[in-house]
């Protein structure tokens, strides 16, 4: 195959080197074609547009295919933790036994949080969304290691910042909740395991101690996996972009958490069970609904459908939704929305709408069923996602940074007004 494109524009020939990845996708490096030509490419929403080359992650679309560093995700999230499968994002290969327990052992020294931390969670109204107060107090962690704002630090000190950064966000993120509940904050504890510790940050009460269930434990570590990287979304590219102009990585993964708040991405998994307890309440009409989603003139989306790169299945949800079925059974919870769930599928799946369209089930429409099983109250839901994603977001931030990618800064066609005068208010 020819390793270059060419584009004709204005009677000339311009050509465009081909990039091609290890799995044969290939990119054209547009980079200089403005120069050359004067023209840019247009495409809203970066649907079809490479805004980096990648080691991290590798999603086969039309194929439901989803490896970390070549690992599958199926693998990982069968044998592996939620701290190895981080471990190998950040640093590229497999621990050792010791660099896990370098890794481990440095995380578990930095769970607590500065004193201060307490008082600005203290300082939010009830009812303040956990999303909100996490993006924020990660933000504000740059104040308390004001380090972090050098961008040109050593390796030691940015790996002391990113086992600062994982630590932390456990802790902050189960103390939103804790917050929330108006229950006191309970303190890390070393002698846990990432998962356990902040389970028992959640679920622990300080006139007992906690004891975590290995299900529970199990099933956490599989979600936490298998939300850890997707590549080039939305929250992502967002932290690479902050991350491109040298901000420091507090406010670029604040930055990523706000973009994965919103419910057509990471906030989808809250949507979803809304939904459904939508439907349940509205008497469980499942078509009802599925007809909504295909009316134009409705703005009702099925929430946990569809997907911008997976056109055949989501690999994630294949294996949230046996994980999904054995936590349930194991923990011997009986959940009627799980019923509505299943009858919503079944409809799409057959229904030509969703067929021709090519939108499943995504990781979002079985992951809140788990996370309700297990006692996360919905609104949640989309902190666990960020929890998941940090490993993620900090690799493709470390890449980005160590690769030296220039400030992200895309182009645009403008289709506003020519050039006019000014008129005085009196005359308007
Ligand atoms: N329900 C009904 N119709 C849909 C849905 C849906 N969930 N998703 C897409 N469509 C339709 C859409 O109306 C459009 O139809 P038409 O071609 O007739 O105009 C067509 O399918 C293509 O949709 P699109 O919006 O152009 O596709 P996209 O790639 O821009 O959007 C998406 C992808 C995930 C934002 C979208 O499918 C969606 O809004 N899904 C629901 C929200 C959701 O579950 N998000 C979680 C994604 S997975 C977690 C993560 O990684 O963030």
């Amino acid at each position: 195959m020819s390793n270059s494109a060419e584009i004709n524009y204005g009677g000339k020939t311009y050509k465009l080197p081909v990039i091609v990845g290890t799995e044969n996708e290939a990119a054209m490096d547009i980079s200089k074609l403005r120069d050359e030509s004067g023209l840019i490419t247009l495409d809203i929403g970066y649907k079809n547009t490479g805004a980096t080359k990648s080691a991290i992650a590798f999603i086969d679309g039309d194929e439901g295919i989803l490896r970390y560093r070549g690992y599958p995700i199926e693998q990982l999230a069968e044998h592996s933790s939620f701290m190895e499968v981080s471990y190998l994002l950040i640093y590229g290969e497999l621990p050792t036994a010791t660099q896990l327990e370098w890794f481990n052992n440095s995380i578990t020294r930095r769970t607590l949080v500065h004193e201060n931390i307490k008082k600005f969670l203290d300082a939010y109204p009830g009812g303040t969304h956990p999303m909100g107060v996490l993006m924020s107090t990660i933000a504000s962690l740059s104040s308390f290691y004001p380090n972090s704002l050098n961008p040109n630090r050593s390796p030691e000190e940015v790996d002391r910042t990113i086992h600062r950064l994982i630590a932390k966000m456990a802790t902050i993120a189960a103390w939103t909740y804790k917050k929330s509940m108006g229950h006191p904050y309970m303190y890390p504890n070393n002698k846990y395991d990432y998962v356990s510790n902040f389970l028992q940050m959640m679920f622990g009460h300080r006139t007992e101690e906690y004891v975590p269930d290995p299900v529970v434990v199990d099933a956490l570590n599989k979600l936490l996996i298998l939300h850890a990287d997707h590549e080039q979304n939305c929250s992502t590219s967002t932290v690479r972009i902050v991350g491109s102009s040298h901000a420091n990585i507090y406010a670029a993964v604040s930055a990523g958490i706000g973009a994965l708040w919103g419910p057509l991405h990471g906030g989808a998994n809250q949507a979803v069970i809304e939904m459904l307890e939508q439907i349940k309440a509205d008497g469980g009409d499942a078509m009802k609904y599925i007809n909504k989603a295909k009316d134009k003139n409705d703005p009702f989306r099925l929430m946990g459908f569809g997907h911008r790169v997976y056109k055949n299945f989501d690999p994630r949800a294949k294996i949230i939704k046996q994980a999904c079925d054995q936590v349930l059974n194991r923990l011997g919870i009986n959940d009627p929305i799980l019923d509505i769930a299943k009858q919503l599928e079944e409809a799409a799946l057959s229904d030509p709408y969703f067929v021709e369209r090519k939108l499943y089930p995504n990781v979002d429409f079985y992951s809140g069923i788990i996370y309700r099983a297990i006692g996360i109250p919905t609104d949640m839901f989309t902190v666990m996602f960020a929890l998941g994603r940090l490993p993620g977001w900090i690799a493709q931030w470390k890449e980005m940074r160590e690769g030296n990618e220039p400030i992200g800064r895309p182009r645009q066609v403008y289709i506003g007004h020519p050039k006019r005068d000014y008129t005085p208010i009196t005359k308007r």
